[in-house]
């Protein structure tokens, strides 16, 4: 076996995969389940997420549709950074280690390959990837799709302007939602997990077909005094004086001040409290709260210079 690539983990290569398709893998895959573990929220929102997507599979294949119109989209929005892609690929492991018994597929779409395609052939490129390629997938079994930066696929027809936006990519938006209808009737065993930092520029008709819109929010006080402690009791295990601040009382304070903070910021700090001073860099055994304090200072004060250029 060659343990660069093992083929349990790529079922099929990239090369040989259609145009969309970014992979294929057999779930449950023990690196996305533990993607999931690493994501820290509050307010159970995990746990929500779960819930639906396994309804997906012990309610939506043997209730009528007339009933209980499932369309199997699963829609995550919130900032970046916030943890959406890393849920969404947990989420499909999870669910394929709960539904013991049944061969689950990953599958992960990148829409960019479609959109950047040439003049009039993106409408063409989208409905081949849902009604062909995908399709294909979910004859072979329960299939779960990652439809990542969704707003790329569904783009909001009401806000585009035609001068700017070329009637293919309105045309794609089009293509989207009429194979969402199409593989919701014939193939229940499906399961599209979405994510958007721009949920405003998603189309309101996709919006409508997705059985739950979900916000991940910035982790709050307590998750980001666990993502901190976490980052320093992993750095400690290299640099024993950084153990202990992850276990200080104080870390708690440091947390507060972090608040709004995304968890990719969160997990870059430790590294930009070295960079803060030469000698934490030269060793950082000597790092202090004090250093990520001032990390998290400098970082809000980057952040709200960057949003006020923006404006
Ligand atoms: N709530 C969180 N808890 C722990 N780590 C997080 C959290 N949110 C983001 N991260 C980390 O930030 C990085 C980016 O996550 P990602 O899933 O790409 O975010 P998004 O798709 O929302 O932009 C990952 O390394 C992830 O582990
Ligand atoms: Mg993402």
């Amino acid at each position: 076996m060659n343990p660069t690539n093992p083929p349990s983990l790529h079922l099929v290569q990239s090369q040989d995969l259609p145009r969309g398709i970014n992979s294929v893998r057999a779930l449950p895959a023990p690196d996305l389940g533990a993607l999931w573990d690493s994501i820290i929220l509050e307010d159970g929102i995990k746990d929500r997420l779960l819930s639906q997507a396994v309804l997906n599979y012990t309610l939506r294949p043997k209730v009528d549709r007339t009933a209980l119109p499932m369309h199997g989209v699963i829609l995550l929005v919130g900032p970046p950074g916030t943890g959406k892609t890393s849920l969404a690929k947990g989420l499909a492991s999870k669910v394929a280690s709960l539904m013991k018994g049944a061969k689950f597929r990953l599958v992960e779409v990148d829409p960019h390959a479609l959109t950047s395609s040439a003049m009039g052939k993106t409408q063409r490129a989208v409905g081949e990837l849902f009604s062909q390629s995908i399709a294909e997938q979910a004859a072979n079994g329960p299939t779960i799709v990652l439809l990542d930066e969704v707003e790329t696929l569904a783009s909001d027809r009401s806000r585009m302007s035609l001068e700017a936006n070329p009637i293919d990519i309105h045309r794609a938006t089009d293509a989207v939602l009429v194979q969402l209808d199409a593989l919701a009737s014939s193939h229940p065993q499906l399961l599209f997990l979405a994510t958007s930092n721009f949920p405003q520029a998603i189309d309101g008709a996709f919006t409508s077909r997705c059985d739950l819109v979900i916000e991940v929010p910035p982790p709050g006080p307590e998750a980001a005094r666990q993502i901190l402690r976490q980052c320093l009791a992993t750095v400690g295990e290299t640099f024993p004086a950084i153990a202990k601040l992850a276990e200080s009382r104080d870390l708690e304070r440091v947390a507060q001040a972090a608040a709004g903070l995304d968890g990719r910021t969160l997990r870059k700090l430790v590294v930009n409290a070295m960079a803060m001073r030469k000698e934490t860099a030269m060793d950082p055994n000597r790092l202090a709260l004090a250093d990520l304090e001032a990390a998290i200072r400098n970082t809000q004060g980057s952040r709200r210079a960057a949003e006020g250029e923006r404006q």
